[in-house]
């Protein structure tokens, strides 16, 4: 079992990635934003203690200088866990100071988490109330009255939230058909999944196609909050269907279930504002501090917690020493 003192430890992991990459909020350099956060993570998972190893990160060991697939992080000391990360999700959104940026993370036992590919992954994310009530298999018509159903409101009340790209027109169609409310987002899924489980988030459900390793870190998160969320990879080229093969998912047409993508419920999801979004906060700034709004959960106590914490940046050393603002 993995030490539940492990959720603080992994707030403080967000956070630094979060005040790192907030920086970079509007300046149309994606690139600088991301650099920022994910050295910022790095540094962090040195002070925590855990022997782990990334299994969802920045891409693999040729492609990224850190947390790539593989990689060991934290102390090396028991508990064994798996890590999946996302230091900056939704690098196009803080380049333009949009809406819903997270520096976000998930943490579980050694082997339970899916070894998600980067590549597409098609997407269902609900609530606890709406948990069995829909599914990939079923026409999205089906699965959007039942969401109504479930939630007690009328089709026309629920809101889905869809990626705006042009592989979604015919769900978009769809969607429209049925008379629910759509908003349509530039970036950024994560937010949305998880904000699904909040019945006053203004999200009943996320529908769509988006990044593979983000599904695995929502899963993470609904798998805590008791939600429910479908994934089922959606190749490109032939060599992702290899990729994902050689990462043990033989039949890519699978439908992955909460709990095929999080095995174990010893999982915890640490999310850290970045811009405001659905979910949190972003990082503001006041002479000489910054206040972050962080959302960290553990799936096995159900415990949900906000932390908003107020940061004197002269007294960090990760921000004092510049060490991640080198090319600001
Ligand atoms: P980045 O953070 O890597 O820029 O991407 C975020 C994101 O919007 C995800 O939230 C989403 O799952 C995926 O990209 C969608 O991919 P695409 O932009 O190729 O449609």
């Amino acid at each position: 079992m993995v030490e539940r003192e492990l959720a603080l430890e992994l707030a403080r992991v967000t956070e630094a990635a979060a005040l790192a990459a907030a920086r970079w909020m509007g300046r149309g350099d994606k690139e600088a934003a991301d650099d920022a956060a994910v050295t910022a993570m790095r540094v962090m998972f040195d002070t925590v203690q855990f022997d782990g190893i990334v299994v969802i990160g920045e891409g693999e060991m040729d492609e990224a200088p850190m947390l790539y697939i593989g990689e060991k992080v934290g102390m090396g000391v028991p508990p064994l866990v798996d890590v999946a990360v996302d230091p900056l999700e939704g690098t196009n959104i803080v380049a333009k100071g949009a809406t819903g940026a997270l520096a976000v993370l998930a943490v579980a036992p050694r082997g339970a988490l899916l070894h998600a590919p980067d590549m597409y992954m098609e997407k269902i994310a609900v609530g606890p109330r709406c948990k069995g009530r829909v599914s990939l298999e079923a026409p999205v018509r089906e699965n959007l009255h039942e969401v109504a159903k479930a939630l007690e409101k009328s089709i026309r009340e629920v809101t889905v939230v869809i990626l705006d790209r042009p592989r979604h027109q015919q769900l978009i169609e769809e969607v429209r058909s049925t008379g629910c409310r759509i908003k349509l987002i530039t970036d950024g899924d994560v937010s949305p999944a998880v904000a699904a489980a909040y019945e006053d988030s203004g999200v009943d459900i996320l529908l769509g196609i988006g990044g593979a390793p983000e599904g695995v870190i929502s899963a993470a998160a609904l798998r805590c909050m008791g939600g429910d969320f479908q994934g089922r990879l959606w190749p490109e080229y032939e060599s992702e269907i290899q990729r994902a093969q050689s990462m043990g998912i033989n039949d890519i047409n699978q439908i992955l279930t909460i709990d095929d993508l999080i095995k174990s419920e010893d999982v915890f999801f640490s999310a850290t504002g970045i811009t405001d979004g659905d979910l949190l906060r972003g990082v503001r700034y006041f002479s000489g501090r910054a206040v972050t709004h962080t959302l960290v959960m553990r799936g096995l106590s159900g415990t949900i917690r906000y932390i908003q914490a107020t940061h004197h940046l002269d007294k960090k050393p990760l921000f004092k020493d510049n060490k991640i603002r080198i090319r600001m």
